[in-house]
């Protein structure tokens, strides 16, 4: 399909800063074919009016689980460890298939709804993701949950692998391998994962120095902090998203900036569970290629970035008393550039430009918080709900719009989630 976006604000991004600018855009299939200028002989099928419109990169949200929306605001106001042990694990036993689909979906949705349309997903069961993904025509990295020691894992891995062959050649659909943090995996069990990742050539997911108790507990161990020890293991000689280090010390920045590691810190998340959040400042004067998630539904309990990039601006600058620790533009990189750099994907997604991937959300600029338009990345991060977003195009497709889903039944999706309330509570 061929789509003329006319006369939007279209946000760009060149040397390290964005701008928005007055332009017409052109979307032939699946990419972005022109930005200005026409292309020769361009005949659209459908002409979206941009008038007080701004046209952005799709937003990235690099950690989630988004089976768990069903388990939304189930076990509010708990300590970590009983949050994780006593109520999340034992409920992810008591998932079907179609429990797992339905909760991705209605995640899909929340994400949709709020322009994010490329999300990294930790997942329990695959088809229920990867079908839910590809259902609504969302872009999504998917990592089984994989858990084992020394001796094994119950068959996870392997699994993990097989169910990538299935999924294969799905142009939405990339996989990762998700080992599920350092006190569910054995560092025997992490190489193995590793060497499988290198020879398949796929992204590691690994959740790391998330909260104090994992910290003592690898100290204790091996005498080194968590990152340290996922290093010596090799698992930073490969591309790899590291969730959370919440607890990173000074000691671990030269490690997680690695030309290999990326960092996605999820403030909500971490505040929630009683974690602290990322020293992100300390991260990125070290170099770090740092990243926003939400994590998943039951621990934030949203899946909004804007919501979540306005939180990540603004705590560092409350705790340090230094308001220009983390910038706007900072927090705007971390969702688009720094997001697509951390799945090997710069080139084609995260930046609107000619050749890349039209996964772009469409936001009305006339929403009474982005008034008066003094600076655009300022009002998207300090002022912009989620709200605004009007009209999603993922892979060159319109996935949403005026508000309106256009692969994804929502009646359904409510009626589905709706029968469910309380069976999990
Ligand atoms: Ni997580």
């Amino acid at each position: 399909m061929r789509i003329h976006i006319k006369n939007p604000q279209v946000l760009t991004y060149a040397d390290g800063a964005f701008a928005a600018e007055q332009k017409d855009l052109y979307i032939d299939g699946e990419r972005i074919a022109a930005v200005g200028e026409a292309p020769q002989g361009f005949v659209p099928d459908k002409v979206i009016d941009g008038k007080d419109r701004l046209v952005m990169p799709g937003l990235m949200n690099l950690h989630t689980h988004h089976y768990m929306s069903l388990f939304r605001n189930i076990a509010n106001d708990v300590p970590f460890h009983a949050w994780l042990f006593d109520n999340m694990m034992p409920r992810e036993d008591k998932l079907s298939e179609e429990d797992c689909y339905w909760g991705t979906l209605l995640s899909i949705m929340e994400q949709i709804r709020t322009g994010t349309t490329c999300f990294n997903d930790m997942y329990v069961i695959c088809d229920a993701a990867a079908k839910a993904a590809r259902d609504a025509g969302c872009r999504a990295y998917l990592g089984r949950g994989l858990v084992g020691d020394d001796t094994g894992d119950g068959g996870r891995l392997q699994a993990a692998l097989e169910e990538m062959d299935r999924f294969a050649g799905d142009p939405l659909l990339t996989f990762t391998l998700s080992p599920h943090a350092p006190y569910t995996c054995s560092g025997g069990y992490l190489k193995r994962v590793a060497e499988a990742a290198r020879k398949k050539d796929v992204l590691l997911h690994y959740h790391l120095q998330e909260s104090a108790g994992e910290v003592q507990g690898i100290k204790e161990q091996h005498g080194v902090t968590p990152i340290v020890h996922a290093d010596g293991l090799g698992l930073f000689d490969q591309p790899i998203i590291l969730a959370h280090c919440a607890k990173a010390e000074p000691a671990d920045m030269p490690y997680l900036a690695k030309p290999c590691v990326s960092v996605v810190t999820n403030p909500a998340s971490n505040m929630k569970l009683g974690n602290g959040f990322a020293p992100v400042p300390q991260m990125l004067k070290a170099g770090v290629n740092v990243c926003l998630g939400t994590d998943g539904p039951a621990s934030n309990n949203a899946l909004n970035l804007f919501r979540d990039m306005t939180l990540f601006a603004l705590i560092h600058k409350g705790v340090t008393e230094e308001p220009t620790e983390l910038s706007a533009v900072t927090a705007l990189r971390s969702v688009t550039v720094n997001a697509a750099k951390a799945v090997g994907r710069a080139h084609e997604l995260g930046q609107i430009a000619p050749g890349y991937l039209a996964d772009l959300a469409i936001l009305d600029l006339n929403a009474p918080e982005l008034l008066p338009h003094n600076d655009i990345v300022s009002s998207l991060v300090y002022s912009a709900y989620g709200t605004e977003v009007e009209t999603v195009l993922i892979h060159g497709k319109i996935v949403m719009e005026d508000r309106h889903f256009t692969t994804i039944d929502e009646e359904r999706v409510r009626f589905e989630i709706k029968k469910r309330t309380g069976i999990f509570g």
